[in-house]
């Protein structure tokens, strides 16, 4: 087998690229497609919950599917500079094809909003990294008007390369299956994932290859534009990836909803923390906050009884629990840490007590 060189190769007759293009990969793709054996039997239905673990992407999140052809296509315009505002992925997704492609990457990201992990990545691969005072929306109105006046190239989900680089996860998903799911749940923040699969699967339905899934997207419920209908100016959640008020792909997620016939739905903070949770303990699936709201959504359908048995449903896992290490701390609670003198009869105490 061929050693595998990221999504453009693999598919390039679905992207719009030159046959000369350089292309600008770090490998992003081929994630796996995991079915929640245990998790499932919870819910007491008979259906088939399978997570797209996008998380393990390069630098673990789906957004390295859109830098890598965005990048690609930066770099064909003859770009020097990429910007972008972030709730962290997008700016470490940047700063890494930035890095690779030899760009300078300029990222505005919330002033204490953004999980440690992000940010060291953006650090570590050099991006010049502007905190701004004030979340997401604010930074998103920034980029846009600078991108529009200086010679940046704009690589947030609103440049529409990200949008076709990201279309592959549906791809994965009907290459893997055979068929395309009835269900597809995805967190939604600015909307542009949710976007980027319905152009997949639509893509692959228009050539017989699938039918069309419902596409529904569930947002934190401090969050939740979709939800409510209208934009929210002050967005609040733990799940600081998903912290956007205002998100970009509108209409386009609202079109993706209403053509698939899925729907909209919001998790709260304490149950998107139960479900990264359980995730963790029941089936191996470490993620970040944000990533665990497509599961929490789908096993809340389940129970309102909005699936029918028999169905097979997708939730696609954003992005990596490393991303978040405080959070994934103090969901342990202090009990979980133990610390023992060095002797074989502390620790036997503590997993006599434990197996006991
Ligand atoms: N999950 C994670 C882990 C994310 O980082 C994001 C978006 C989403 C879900 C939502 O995807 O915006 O396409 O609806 N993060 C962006 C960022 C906004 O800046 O990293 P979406």
């Amino acid at each position: 087998m061929a050693r595998y060189t990221g999504i453009i190769a693999r598919y390039r007759e679905w992207l719009p690229i030159a046959d000369d293009a350089r292309i600008v990969t770090l490998g992003e793709g081929d994630t796996p497609l995991i079915r929640l054996d245990r998790l499932t039997k919870t819910t007491g239905r008979d259906v088939t919950i399978y997570v797209k673990f996008e998380g393990l992407n390069p630098t673990g999140s789906f957004k390295d599917r859109g830098m890598c052809f965005a990048v690609t296509k930066a770099v064909e315009a003859g770009s020097q500079a990429l910007i972008c505002a972030s709730t962290g992925n997008t700016s470490a997704s940047a700063a890494a094809y930035a890095a690779r492609a030899g760009l300078a990457a300029f990222v505005l990201i919330p002033e204490g909003k953004i999980a440690l992990g992000k940010l060291s990545q953006a650090m570590i691969h050099g991006a010049v990294v502007v905190q701004i005072q004030g979340n997401f929306d604010a930074g998103m109105k920034l980029v846009k008007e600078i991108a529009a006046t200086t010679p940046v190239t704009l690589v947030n989900s609103v440049n529409p390369y990200r949008l076709q680089g990201q279309k592959t996860a549906a791809f994965e998903v009907v290459d893997a299956l055979g068929f395309a799911p009835n269900y597809h749940y995805l967190p939604v923040g600015n909307a542009g994932n949710i976007t980027a699969h319905w152009f997949g699967y639509q893509d692959y339905a228009r050539q017989g290859r699938c039918a069309m899934p419902k596409l529904v997207g569930f947002q934190a419920a401090g969050a939740a534009p979709f939800v409510s209908g209208k934009m929210v100016d002050d967005p609040e959640t733990i799940a600081t990836a998903i912290r956007i008020g205002h998100p970009q792909s509108w209409s386009l997620a609202q079109s993706a909803k209403e053509a698939t016939g899925g729907w909209f739905g919001a998790i709260d903070d304490a149950e998107i923390l139960v479900t990264q949770k359980l995730l963790a303990r029941e089936e191996g699936i470490f993620c970040e906050p944000a990533s665990a709201v497509s599961v929490a959504g789908a096993l809340h359908d389940l129970r309102a009884g909005r699936i029918e048995d028999g169905a097979t449903v997708v939730c696609t896992v954003t992005g990596h629990g490393l991303k978040d290490p405080d959070v994934a701390i103090r969901q342990g609670g202090p009990t979980e840490l133990l610390t023992v003198t060095p002797t074989l009869s502390a620790v036997r105490a503590i997993i006599l007590d434990r197996t006991g």
